[in-house]
């Protein structure tokens, strides 16, 4: 069984790969599916900086891409002393596919906040706000 402790765990070792020559603040995600699998991720930047990919999208991407749709749970872990929300577009982006998943988040004394997603982003717009 898969805590919330333990994925904040891998959330903060997969900050090990971020590409962040700009910002120079790394960032880790790791998601769990409904299937119990983890997904890792971290921040990408690019020169253009519009580019950048954060860490919770690179973590959905590569779930999405390897046939997992179903997520229970996504933890982030920044490299400041406070709690690193996932930003707009990230909630957007995970909101498409589980708009009731568990965003854990802790800080550097590892305090831990845990959200569901709606709290963070109340009003999302979803496929079916399409038809
Ligand atoms: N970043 C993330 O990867 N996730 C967040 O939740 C907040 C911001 C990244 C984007 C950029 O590479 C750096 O952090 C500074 O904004």
């Amino acid at each position: 069984m898969m805590d919330e402790k333990k994925l904040i765990e891998i959330a903060s070792h997969a900050r090990i790969n971020s590409y962040s020559p700009y910002s120079k603040f790394r960032v880790g995600a790791a998601l769990l599916t409904k299937s119990g699998k983890v997904f890792t991720g971290c921040n990408i930047e690019n020169a253009t900086y519009g580019a950048t990919c954060c860490a919770e999208r690179t973590a959905i991407y590569k779930a999405i891409s390897e046939g997992e749709k179903e997520f229970e749970a996504i933890a982030v872990q920044g490299d400041n002393e406070g709690f690193t929300f996932p930003c707009g577009i990230c909630r957007q982006v995970i909101a498409e596919f589980s708009p009731s998943i568990k965003v854990i988040l802790s800080d550097k004394e590892k305090n831990i906040k845990v959200y569901p997603l709606s709290d963070l982003l109340p009003h999302a717009f979803y496929k079916e706000d399409l038809t």
